[in-house]
């Protein structure tokens, strides 16, 4: 690694938003730590392998995912720049058929694991001077979505934890968050024909957005440009109707 090479941590860079966001911090010059599920591993290996970064293969939900992940990054690099919390999941049902576990799952994930892993790395003082903490939150955390009760939660959560942390961020360290709307990826080929035509269409731009809208927005906040910017939230979401 060159010395005055940035750091960047991307989780679920394995493919979709992540990937792109893996590829486009690259592009400005950060090397990539890429983390995503074992998996993934070989399409995580492709991407990382091609970016000349590294790869973690882990669960971030599981207990020792933060104290790995700072453990990697002291031991390689001495500290990180850019931490950019993109893995996550959908679990789509109406609260009454919701299972607990399916509720707790997204909440896991989606909020839990981003506060562990910002929580250890900051503890072990890990995020380097003028460090920058991004967030994926969704635009059903601003203004919710049917059969997205955890999910809306847990973007919403996002939300707050970024606005509470940047009054607590010292040495010139920001958190900020995107909150994409319809964008095409493999979690949103899942989607239902007839929600997904709509989630696509209903917007400003009649069209679904693609993985590297998010991901410029997201280097936006890893630039120098954005030292000013924290606890932002930016929607990448062409003026979504839905979720508006
Ligand atoms: N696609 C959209 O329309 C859209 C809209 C709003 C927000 N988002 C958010 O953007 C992010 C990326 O979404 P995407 O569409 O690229 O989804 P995706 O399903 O294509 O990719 C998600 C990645 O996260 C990884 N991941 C999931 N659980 C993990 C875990 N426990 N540990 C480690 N890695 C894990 C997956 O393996 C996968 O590589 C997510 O946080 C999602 O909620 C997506």
């Amino acid at each position: 690694m060159a010395s005055s090479e940035r750091v960047a941590v991307v989780t679920g860079a394995s493919r979709g938003i992540g990937e792109q966001i893996a590829r486009v911090l690259h592009r400005d010059g950060a090397k990539i730590l890429g983390i995503d599920v074992p998996q993934a591993a070989s399409e995580l290996q492709a991407v990382t392998r091609e970016l000349d970064g590294d790869h973690l293969t882990l669960d971030i939900t599981t207990k020792d995912a933060p104290q790995r992940i700072a453990r990697f990054v002291k031991e390689t690099y001495g500290g990180v720049d850019v931490v950019v919390h993109n893995a996550g999941i959908t679990r789509d049902k109406r609260l009454m058929n919701m299972k607990r576990d399916t509720f707790a799952s997204a909440i896991a994930v989606n909020l839990t694991a981003p506060e562990r892993i910002t929580a250890e790395l900051l503890k072990q003082k890990l995020v380097n001077e003028n460090g920058r903490i991004i967030g994926v939150a969704s635009i059903a955390g601003i203004a919710g979505n049917m059969g997205q009760t955890n999910y809306a939660a847990s973007k919403a959560g996002v939300i707050g934890f970024v606005d509470s942390l940047a009054d607590e961020l010292e040495h010139g360290i920001t958190v900020n968050a995107v909150a994409p709307g319809f964008i095409e990826t493999k979690m949103t080929a899942a989607v239902p024909f007839a929600t997904r035509e709509v989630g696509r269409r209903l917007n400003a731009l009649s069209q679904g957005g693609l993985p590297v809208d998010v991901a410029e927005t997201v280097a936006f906040f890893a630039s120098p440009a954005a030292a000013g910017v924290n606890g932002n939230v930016v929607r990448v979401c062409g003026q979504s109707l839905l979720g508006a």
